[in-house]
């Protein structure tokens, strides 16, 4: 399991999926960058979930407001006073966690150090270098990992027993401060509250103390009454988001799976008071669907329904995903009855109600609510996608089973040889092709290589202009999953693909 997150994890980095942040300054802990593959990948996943939301729904519409917004929101919302991990309920505890994750932090950079070394060593021996070898025997490695272990698990004893002075000291010896704030402060409980802090407007004294977001949600929220009117919408009907939130995560350290700064899709669905057994049930079922229609194995997936429920919550469940490292949460589904709108006619003053016309009065809609990491919908897609097969010929192959409509690039185009005008054909198909899909073009290598390169890569379909296509305008297509290779029209390439990528 491991092992195969460790994969996972270079994986991503290999083939242009994702970065650490800041690496070359050494990282920073669970903030991520997405590069030339994984912004595709993301952004698939973010377009298959929009459609499914907004554009094959007449009353879900979208917004994207601002990330910032009025602090008294997160009053209202209950994030000032009530958001730090539920695991953290007393001071004691908290001041643990907090220092599981300073120790953790370290070992990151300690981690980022020997990726340091590795990456010198492999430009120094090029293609000598054997990565497995340099790790067991360069003793600067080996010094490095003997810290990683002894801080380990000298942390695991520390958090095991309840004598905190042991954590404290080991905190001070190792001289970790707090890698966002540089704090070194461990009394005051209100740092453990999830949400950064910024500051709006010019001048020192009459700058505004803002947060930035920690869920989209309630951007939906303040907007409700603006989107019902000018859209106007009847109840029941949704408002969906995607974008960027923020959190302060106390235990970080599982790649994209929980991070500083993510991405949410989520919708708001307002209903009449009374109907929210119905409406849970309803986007319960139409979420798990969503998944399932992805084709990434029902045997993945499982609900959790929450037995303890969220101050805003009536009834709760979660979508949890088979990640290596086990089932987790990747999506929740949450009826939020009137609490939100109802908090903010408190704070704001202002009436958030809607005027049904068939029962002739106001009230204040329920909510149910869908919610999934973007992020986190990535590395369930990613993780689950790459497998090594052993072939037929003994050999085995890195694949990234991708689901065609997610794959970030549809196909490549390779001539066989880099001569004999095979390469001017193929970037004539290049350019009839890009029009629809991200299309690729690949000439460097044996044709085997190509194929391979493209199967770690997820690309669906290799496509190759060889001699017979001169004769008569076909070519080979290359399915990536079950390797089958079949002769075709040039002319037909894009109804084939379109049938593989389109929903
Ligand atoms: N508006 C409700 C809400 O934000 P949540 O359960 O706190 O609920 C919803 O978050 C989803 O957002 C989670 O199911 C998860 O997929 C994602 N998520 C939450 N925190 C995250 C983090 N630190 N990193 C990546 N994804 C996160």
């Amino acid at each position: 399991q491991d092992d195969q997150f460790k994969k996972v994890i270079s994986h991503a980095k290999e083939y242009g999926y994702v970065f650490q942040s800041s690496e070359i300054y050494d990282g920073l802990s669970a903030v991520y960058d997405y590069a030339q593959n994984g912004v595709e990948l993301k952004k698939n996943i973010r377009d298959y979930w929009w459609k499914a939301m907004v554009q094959m729904n007449e009353n879900i519409v979208g917004i994207d407001s601002a990330i910032f917004m009025h602090p008294t929101i997160w009053k209202a919302s209950g994030h000032v006073d009530a958001f730090n991990d539920p695991l953290i309920d007393n001071k004691d505890s908290k001041k643990r966690y907090r220092a599981d994750v300073l120790i953790e932090d370290y070992c990151a950079k300690i981690e980022a150090k020997i990726e340091k070394e590795v990456q010198k060593a492999e430009k120094r021996f090029g293609d000598a270098f054997d990565k497995a070898e340099f790790l067991a025997t360069n003793p600067r490695v080996l010094g490095y990992q003997e810290k990683i272990d002894e801080t380990l698990s000298r942390m695991a004893k520390s958090l095991g027993d309840e004598n905190l002075a042991d954590v404290k000291a080991l905190i001070e010896e190792l001289e970790i401060a707090d890698p966002l704030t540089g704090s070194r402060n461990w009394t005051d409980v209100k740092q453990f509250n999830l949400m950064f802090g910024t500051k709006l407007g010019a001048s020192a004294e009459n700058a505004l103390d803002l947060y930035l977001r920690p869920e989209t949600a309630q951007g939906i929220f303040v907007n409700f009454l603006n989107v019902q009117k000018s859209g106007r919408m009847k109840i029941p009907f949704g408002i969906a988001q995607t974008g960027k939130a923020f959190r302060n995560e106390i235990v970080a350290r599982q790649f994209i799976f929980r991070m500083r700064e993510f991405e949410q899709m989520e919708m708001q669905f307002f209903i009449k008071p009374g109907t929210q057994k119905e409406w849970f049930e309803h986007w319960k079922e139409t979420r798990m669907k969503w998944h399932l229609s992805l084709g990434m194995g029902a045997d993945n997936y499982r609900f959790h329904d929450h037995e303890k429920l969220a101050h805003y919550a009536d009834a709760a469940t979660d979508i949890e995903f088979k990640f290596p490292f086990g089932f987790k949460e990747l999506e929740g589904i949450h009826s939020r009855t009137d609490f939100d709108l109802a908090q903010h006619e408190k704070f704001s003053g202002k009436k958030l109600q809607y005027f049904d016309t068939e029962e002739n009065k106001s009230y204040v809609p329920y909510v149910l609510e869908t919610s999934i990491g973007l992020d986190r919908m990535f590395l369930a897609v990613f993780s689950n996608a790459l497998v090594e097969e052993e072939l037929e010929n003994g050999t085995t192959r890195t694949v990234l089973r991708l689901p065609a409509v997610l794959a970030p690039v549809k196909a490549a185009i390779l001539p066989l040889v880099k001569k004999d005008g095979l390469p001017e054909i193929a970037k004539k198909i290049l350019e009839e092709l890009k029009w629809d899909f991200n299309v690729d073009y690949d000439e460097k290598d044996a044709v085997g290589r190509r194929y391979r390169r493209q199967d770690a890569n997820g690309t669906p379909f290799c496509i190759t202009v060889d001699h017979d296509t001169l004769e008569d305008n076909t070519v080979t297509i290359r399915h990536r999953d079950s390797m089958e290779q079949q002769r075709v029209k040039i002319e037909d390439l894009k109804d084939i693909i379109k049938q593989e990528v389109d929903v």
